[in-house]
């Protein structure tokens, strides 16, 4: 039994103010606005301004996230971040954020857990605390994916946006309520072609061809992607609830990860969870990938919906293909 348990103590979230609407898109490829809105609930996505990188939208983030807390940069004793999209292959983004926020030593790591990346940091976050590692930990999703996208895929490029959303969580008492109740992590490696960017790696690396044949972009098999999600959503959620022996109904809100309308109504529907607890923003920013439950989560937060006190259900799926949930008491 841990002497230690984690409360979020702040959270924050920042998305570019340029914007990709489906008018714009409709000039790229062969879409229109009602295709668009009907099959994925999307009107516009944010893009990061030419000189901003996933770090930079990661710091404002953080910013925000630290006088949430009440907190200054020098409290934060160690950075994670979750992300598919870098600023570069290495150094790690969470290296360059620890710099841009004016830290030394403490330690800092990306995680690519795609989509689901928040999940996963946020598990890693709690397991370091209750181990007693750190005291307050930056856990930020941040994506600068529109620099990945085929803008002449008209099955992609509709999905996704730019964003970033940060917590800070900081150890507690064991005694306390409001904590991070549990985490459950999934990932099904065997499916990992249903959304991939197969060049540019180590396995093939770079090179004109590559770049003349667009292997470098993402690529994406959305009607499989979408089955899946549901499916991995809906039993991470089983498994938390399960875990925590509680039932959906003490949930108050669910914070599924924003890439569809149609995909987080069908999980909600599953659960028999009623659509007005689950918060879905996925209309004004897309699908912003790891960005995405801490982005809703502040949105929310913001406009009044999820309150301190409330208990609240995160599932997240990606690419990998990963999956998974959190529950918490904010
Ligand atoms: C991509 C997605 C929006 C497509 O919606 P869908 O309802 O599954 O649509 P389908 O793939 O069945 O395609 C239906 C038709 O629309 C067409 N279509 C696809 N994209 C289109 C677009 N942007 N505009 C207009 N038509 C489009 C298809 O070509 C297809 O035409 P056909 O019937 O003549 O073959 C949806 O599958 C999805 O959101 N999947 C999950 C993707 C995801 O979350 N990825 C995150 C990465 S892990």
């Amino acid at each position: 039994m841990s002497a230690y348990r984690t409360r979020v103590a702040g959270t924050g979230s920042y998305l570019p103010p340029d914007l990709i609407t489906n008018k714009d898109l409709e000039k790229l490829v062969d879409t229109n606005d009602q295709w668009i809105r009907e099959r994925t609930g999307i009107t516009h996505r944010h893009k990061a301004l030419p000189d901003q990188c996933t770090s930079d939208l990661a710091y404002e983030a953080t910013l925000r996230a630290l006088k949430d807390a009440c907190l200054t940069a020098q409290d934060i004793d160690c950075i994670i971040v979750g992300t598919v999209t870098g600023d570069y292959q290495t150094p790690s983004t969470a290296c360059v954020l620890q710099a841009k926020l004016g830290l030394t030593a403490i330690p800092a790591v990306d995680v690519n857990a795609a989509c689901s990346g928040f999940i996963y940091i946020l598990s890693m976050a709690d397991a370091y605390i209750r181990m007693g590692m750190y005291k307050n930990i930056l856990i930020v999703g941040a994506e600068t994916i529109t620099r990945f996208i085929n803008y002449k895929d008209r099955e992609t490029c509709i999905l996704f946006g730019d964003g970033a959303g940060a917590w800070i969580v900081s150890r507690t008492d064991a005694d306390a309520k409001d904590v991070i109740y549990s985490s459950h992590l999934r990932a099904e490696g065997s499916l990992g072609d249903l959304f991939i960017r197969p060049s540019g790696g180590a396995k093939v690396p770079l090179s004109q061809k590559v770049l003349d044949e667009g292997t470098h972009w993402f690529q994406m098999k959305g009607r499989e992607i979408f089955k899946n999600a549901v499916r991995t959503m809906s039993a991470t959620c089983y498994d938390a609830l399960e875990f925590n022996k509680i039932s959906a109904d003490k949930v108050d809100w669910l914070v599924p990860h924003q890439a569809n309308s149609r995909i987080m109504e069908a999980v909600a529907d599953h659960f028999k969870f009623p659509k007005e607890k689950v918060i879905s923003i996925v209309h004004e920013m897309g699908n912003t990938s790891a960005a995405t439950v801490p982005v809703a989560f502040d949105f929310a937060r913001q406009d009044g919906r999820i309150q301190r006190g409330q208990t609240i259900l995160l599932t997240a799926f990606g690419a990998g293909l990963t999956a998974g949930s959190a529950v918490l008491k904010f």
